[in-house]
């Protein structure tokens, strides 16, 4: 049975547009909420394959996508390297000792042994894999990874940052280091996710969120082209998987033609025009997107760009999504509203 998530991916014709919503388990559901009081906290609930396939079932039924997005996290790279994650309370992700130095690098655990340490990740999709056959439906399996670029603004600052400072003053200082740091978290990367291929997932994300830091003219070299090799590797072994690309605020490298590779899917964020990225990229890649997500707290604000988006991309090489990953506070209703207005456009019976 061919999954039409899937099958909208590789750009084949399909009954209605799927849609599913980035960060969709999370905490704008009390049934999250819950399970991860359950776990403890945020990382425990990574940790524990039934809880965390869990979440990952919830908006399913309870918002109805049409899609599942692996529950986990892109930071657990980092960690398995040998990072020390935490979370903290009310101040996000916090690595205790950033890399400075190429030593710095030199100590973290590399390829094969950091992607072997990710077990509970794949016990997870294992989990996801034989539940979601169980139901017998047609619910696709999305598992996912941070873009390097992404990952390393993380192990570079140690934390979230507004300014990139240090990422930037290494970029233009020490490019051989961030390049360094960039190959060693790709080849994590491309093994991890091979594992992921293994244990069951159906389609692939990588998410760039933090590509909006790089210069334009810089994008492809410090970012673009180590996503590209990810997809290339991923696609000489399993051609059939479908590999959806989330760089996040690049509209001048989509305007001036800086997109290429062998994936599936461009993911369109919330402040690139829909009708300008179909008309650059949309011959070539499924595009994926991209209502801005703050429309969530407005029903007919939502209802307005659902309708808009289906006029331009007319129902055709399209995923419905947001155009980054839905908010905490959003009401649960107006999450189902925009789901079942995406599935009333596109004539989901
Ligand atoms: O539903 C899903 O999309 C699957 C789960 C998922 C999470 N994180 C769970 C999570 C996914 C796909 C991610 C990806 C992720 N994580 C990204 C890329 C996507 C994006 O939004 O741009 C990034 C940059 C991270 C790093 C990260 N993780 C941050 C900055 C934070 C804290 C900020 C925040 O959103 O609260 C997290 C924590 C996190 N990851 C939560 C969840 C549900 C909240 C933790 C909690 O429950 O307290």
């Amino acid at each position: 049975m061919s999954k039409i998530f899937v099958d909208a991916c590789l750009g084949k014709e399909t009954e209605y547009t799927p849609v599913w919503m980035m960060r969709q388990a999370g905490r704008y559901l009390p049934e999250y909420m819950a399970v991860r009081a359950d776990a403890g906290d945020f990382l425990s609930l990574c940790h524990a394959p039934q809880k965390a396939a869990s979440v990952t079932i919830q908006p399913l039924d309870i918002v109805g996508v049409d899609a599942a997005i692996l529950f986990t996290d892109i930071l657990v790279i980092p960690d398995e390297m040998g990072m020390d994650l935490s979370f903290v309370k009310g101040e996000g992700p916090k690595f205790s000792d950033p890399l400075t130095s190429q030593a710095d690098l030199d100590r973290l655990i590399g390829g094969k042994e950091a992607s072997d340490k990710l077990t509970y990740v794949y016990d997870t999709i294992k989990l996801l894999r034989k539940e979601l056959d169980e139901r017998g439906d047609e619910i696709a399996l999305i598992g996912f990874a941070g873009a390097p670029w992404t990952l390393a603004t993380y192990m570079i600052e140690g934390q979230g940052t507004k300014t990139y400072n240090l990422c930037k003053k290494m970029m233009y200082s020490n490019p051989e280091l961030l390049h360094n740091i960039l190959r060693e978290v790709t080849e994590v990367v491309k093994l991890y996710m091979e594992r992921q291929i293994e244990a069951g997932i159906d389609v692939v994300q990588i998410f760039d969120s933090w590509a909006a830091a790089i210069e334009p003219s810089k994008y492809d070299e410090f970012s673009w082209k180590y996503m590209v090799e990810i997809c290339d590797y991923l696609k000489s072994k399993y051609p059939n998987i479908p590999i959806i690309m989330f760089p996040k605020g690049v509209t001048p490298f989509i305007e001036r033609g800086g997109v290429y590779g062998n994936f599936d899917v461009f993911g369109v964020d919330w402040g690139t025009s829909m009708a300008m990225a179909k008309d650059k990229l949309g011959d070539k890649y499924v595009l994926q997107g991209n209502m801005e997500p703050c429309r969530l707290y407005d029903q007919k604000a939502t209802t307005e760009c659902v309708e808009a988006l289906h006029d331009i991309m007319g129902g055709k090489r399209h995923i419905f999504n947001l155009g980054h990953g839905i908010l905490p506070d959003v009401p649960v209703e107006n999450a189902k509203h925009f789901v079942s207005e995406c599935q009333r456009v596109s004539g989901k019976k």
